[in-house]
């Protein structure tokens, strides 16, 4: 089905027509219009248009109030203040368009016309480390904007850049050669568990470290195997998959505690660059981009400098000849714009990488790597903060692993479902699997009702609390209306245009109708925050609806399916809406 216009644009449509023929120099000018508290929508661009024509403002909106075509959409209009125009639309307008995109399956959201092929970077831990609140920021924030964007209709590519490279796999080899049975499972291969991966590895992780510290002769050994591992040498590989293995079964265990489905093929890791970091040196040294300095492969930048007011370069290849992080990134870049066809690249990374990647673009760009029909965008994130605003941390000092906090948020979640469970009729294993839809929910809901740039206070009480911005609270008002639904009977959703609202019917339907704008714009600013605030005033909004306006109770047949199919756009803009942002909703809670 065609994507059908909202009600906001088909006004908008209009000023825009009878502003084009008040003042035909302005061509197709944009009437700004918003939603307003005094009218249903006000007009406010004709005040600078006015301005700009050296015309009398309010005379521009009187005109263009004279030649809008109001017929079957605007009950009411007036010129206001400076030159504003107030637009009131008739309760059957918005009845009838709503019943239009119910008829829809993507509920009359457009598809975009210019959509492209996006790279997205996110949910990228470290191989042989825990995962920490950081991993799950990346994540979350990444997994909302790769169903948002793939909504809109862009081809969306995912990256999970694991840090499976480095200096650190000698000592790890090392040790596990002289200690072959370390990584073992002991109920076998099949049985091996996320935990017991991730102790295993802890466990190894720790002892290899301690004796690279204590033992010279160890210290030596886990050098000469560095040397092994870079020059691709079997056995050292072999070791070297193993531990990535083993870490996959760890962290595809977290990704399914939260809810998210991460394929393998789409693990491409630092290592996945390793055949094109010659290369990329190479060309970013014969062209230029890149200069020898003290041995080490550096890229220079005038707006980057230390404390001491040197310039700091990026280092593409260290003296030693070893490539670090920003040659796999060049790599990666590369890539990505030429074998994937990216025309936009995300990295859903923690906002201390900036300068990481403002230098590694920049980089690019002078390389040609990324040209002005790429788009390249660090979605920065900040950093989640304890009850007492610091960074968050377990009370010895360390920091929190993820699975803890998951399994506590369930637990909360699970307690806050058990209390209503007998009066919704839920089973027992209806109680588990909620308490793991509402922990996991609430989780992902306060890492995306915030700007991703900015940091926020884990506090599990609040996130699981019915009472204001949090996920339980919209899951609620879905199950409400669920539960209307099915107290409903015989009785459907039908949408009735000849029927008058009531104020609370009006806003609510108001605000159903900016759906699909609000869709394009999430999408657009890579903002996922804004859907979750849509949401949570959909959910406000149906709460007003919910007291003031009896639903199977009210007056008149009529009226009570005009109600119901109310409700039921609610409920499924409101599941949709999760749904992107990863966060499931129960039928009953
Ligand atoms: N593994 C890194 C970390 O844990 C994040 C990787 C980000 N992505 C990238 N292309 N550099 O901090």
């Amino acid at each position: 089905m065609a994507s059908v216009p909202s009600l906001a644009s088909s006004v908008e449509q209009r000023v825009s027509d009878a502003l084009a023929s008040a003042l035909p120099e302005a061509g197709a000018a944009d009437p700004l219009l918003r939603r307003s508290d005094r009218a249903d929508f006000q007009a406010n661009g004709i005040l600078a248009l006015a301005k700009k024509a050296k015309a009398n403002p309010r005379e521009l909106a009187a005109t263009v109030l004279e030649g809008l075509d109001k017929s079957g959409v605007i009950k009411e209009v007036e010129v206001s203040g400076p030159g504003f125009l107030n637009i009131t639309v008739s309760d059957e307008a918005i009845i009838r368009t709503l019943a239009a995109r119910a008829a829809d399956d993507r509920l009359g959201v457009p598809l975009n016309g210019s959509a492209g092929t996006t790279v997205i970077d996110y949910a990228q831990p470290n191989v042989a480390k825990e995962m920490h609140v950081g991993h799950l920021r990346s994540a979350v924030i990444g997994a909302a904007m790769v169903e948002i964007l793939e909504f809109t209709g862009e081809k969306v590519i995912r990256r999970h850049h694991i840090g499976d490279w480095g200096t650190q796999f000698g000592m790890l080899i090392q040790y596990l050669l002289e200690h072959p049975h370390e990584l073992d499972h002991k109920g076998g291969d099949e049985e091996a568990s996320g935990e017991e991966a991730m102790s295993n590895l802890n466990r190894l992780y720790k002892a290899s470290r301690a004796l690279f510290d204590s033992d010279e002769e160890f210290k030596t050994r886990a050098r000469a195997r560095v040397v092994d591992l870079q020059a691709g040498d079997p056995r050292t590989l072999e070791l070297w998959q193993r531990f990535v293995d083993e870490s996959k079964i760890y962290f595809y265990s977290v990704f399914n505690k939260l809810d998210m489905d991460i394929q393998d093929p789409d693990v491409v890791g630092e290592s996945g660059y390793n055949d094109m970091l010659v290369e990329t040196c190479k060309l970013l040294e014969e062209s230029g981009v890149a200069v020898r300095s003290n041995g080490a492969l550096c890229v220079f930048f005038d707006e980057y400098k230390g404390p001491d007011g040197n310039p700091t370069p990026l280092i593409v290849q260290k003296s030693d000849g070893g490539f670090g992080y920003a040659a796999t990134d060049l790599s990666a870049i590369r890539n990505r714009v030429t074998d994937l066809a990216a025309t936009s690249l995300i990295y859903v990374v923690d906002a201390r990488q900036s300068l990481h990647f403002k230098m590694v673009f920049e980089t690019a760009r002078r390389a040609g790597w990324l040209n002005d029909g790429v788009k390249a965008v660090q979605l920065a994130f900040g950093t989640v903060l304890g009850k007492d605003g610091k960074p968050f941390k377990t009370r010895e000092g360390e920091t929190v692993r993820l699975v803890d906090l998951l399994d506590e948020a369930v637990e909360r979640a699970t307690a806050v479902v058990r209390e209503k469970a007998e009066k919704v009729g839920l089973t027992e294993a209806e109680i588990v699997e909620n308490g793991q839809y509402v922990g996991i929910g609430a989780v992902k809901y306060a890492d995306l009702s915030t700007s991703a740039a900015r940091d926020y206070k884990f506090d599990l009480d609040q996130m699981v609390s019915l009472n204001g911005d949090t996920s339980v609270y919209l899951q609620y008002a879905y199950a409400r209306i669920r539960s209307i639904m099915r107290n409903a009977g015989d009785r459907k959703p039908v949408a009735h245009p000849e029927l008058e609202l009531a104020p609370a019917e009006r806003a609510l339907g108001l605000h159903l109708d900016g759906f699909g704008a609000l869709i394009e714009e999430a999408a657009a600013d890579y903002a996922p925050h804004k859907l979750a605030a849509y949401l949570y005033q959909l959910s406000s909004l149906y709460t007003t609806f919910y007291a003031d306006c009896p639903v199977l109770k009210a007056d008149t047949p009529e009226q009570v399916e005009n109600r119901l199919f109310l409700c039921d756009l609610t409920a499924r803009t409101l599941s949709k809406g999760m749904a992107l942002l990863g966060i499931r909703t129960p039928e009953k809670l």
